[in-house]
């Protein structure tokens, strides 16, 4: 049996079972920012339970939290009610257990590639032989050995990107989020990360949790893909990818990807619908997840 049909059969629910669990959980997941005093929900009470070593997708519209999600999955933020747990432990801040890639490559503009790589392990106190040593190997794994001594002003935006990528993989994280790592890239340039993002997870074999707009990027990446409502983020749909793994863009099965887009997209039609409904006042501000879907 192929590691693709294990992996198909981890997906939803297999946590009520005996098996691992899962990579990341989430129970009742609120978060709001303060503004003026007052909190407005961001999350909107989340539950969601992702399979070890499967690639999620995360899609919805502008604003609707998706960035904010993945930095309470990554303990930057704390929920203000539920739980979020990786690998069956409480998140309960900075978690080395959680890699975070942000939609802007945050990469320290004075240091090297090297050494922006270098940087968590520098924190986590690892001593320079080991240190060099790791950056080599990640620095190979996202192909730019030599990049190393480059600083970020002299890379292009996907060679930062793989930067970022590198550096979040620098503590061997269980859990990698990517939020629209290739979105600034032209289209075959993003194509080509995207396949190149598939061979580092086989090799890494990490949970990875990726935000994205385009439905053919999701469909070609993941095992699941989760459709989230405007602001509150609640869960609209989990859409599983019957697609065989490995993938190469020119030969998975044509019928199966346009079947799989075609309802990620009335999914999320359905829920911008409601978003335009609410601000013509047509619908209740807080549709409940089912209302949202056609
Ligand atoms: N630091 C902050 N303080 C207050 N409100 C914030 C803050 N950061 C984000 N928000 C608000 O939270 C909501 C969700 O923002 P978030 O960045 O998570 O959305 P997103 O789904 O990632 O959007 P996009 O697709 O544009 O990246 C937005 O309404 C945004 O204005
Ligand atoms: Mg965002």
């Amino acid at each position: 049996m192929s590691s693709e049909s294990g992996r198909a059969n981890r997906e939803p629910g297999s946590a009520t079972g005996a098996g691992p669990a899962p990579a990341i959980r989430l129970e009742g997941v609120r978060f709001a920012f303060p503004v003026d005093g007052h909190h407005t929900d961001v999350i909107g009470g989340l539950d969601l339970e992702i399979a070890p070593r499967s690639i999620v997708a995360l899609v919805g519209p502008n604003g609707c939290g998706k960035s904010t999600l993945l930095r309470v999955i990554a303990g930057l933020l704390p929920a203000r009610t539920g739980s979020v747990e990786v690998e069956g432990r409480p998140v309960a801040g900075p978690d080395s257990r959680v890699g975070l890639v942000f939609q802007e490559p945050r990469l320290l503009p004075w240091r090297t590639a090297f050494a922006n790589v270098a940087f968590p392990l520098e924190v986590a106190g690892r001593d320079r032989a080991a240190r060099e040593r790791r950056v080599t190997d990640l620095l190979g794994l996202v192909g730019l050995r030599d990049w190393s001594r480059a600083r970020p002003a002299e890379l292009s935006g996907g060679m930062r990107q793989r930067v970022a990528i590198a550096r979040a993989l620098a503590l061997e994280p269980a859990v990698l989020l990517l939020d629209e790592p290739f979105s600034a890239l032209d289209a075959l340039t993003r194509e080509r990360f995207n396949v190149e993002l598939l061979r580092l997870w086989e090799r890494i074999g990490a949970t990875i949790v990726l935000v994205t707009h385009s439905i053919a990027e999701a469909v070609f990446l993941a095992d699941r893909v989760l459709v989230l409502s405007p602001r509150p983020a609640q869960l609209v749909a989990d859409v599983v990818v019957n697609l065989p793994r490995p993938r190469r863009p020119g030969d998975l099965d044509a019928a199966a990807v346009t079947r799989t887009a075609a309802e990620i997209r009335a999914h999320l039609e359905g829920a911008t619908d409601d978003a335009f409904a609410i601000a013509t006042g047509d619908v209740p501000a807080h549709p409940q997840p089912e209302q949202a879907i056609p």
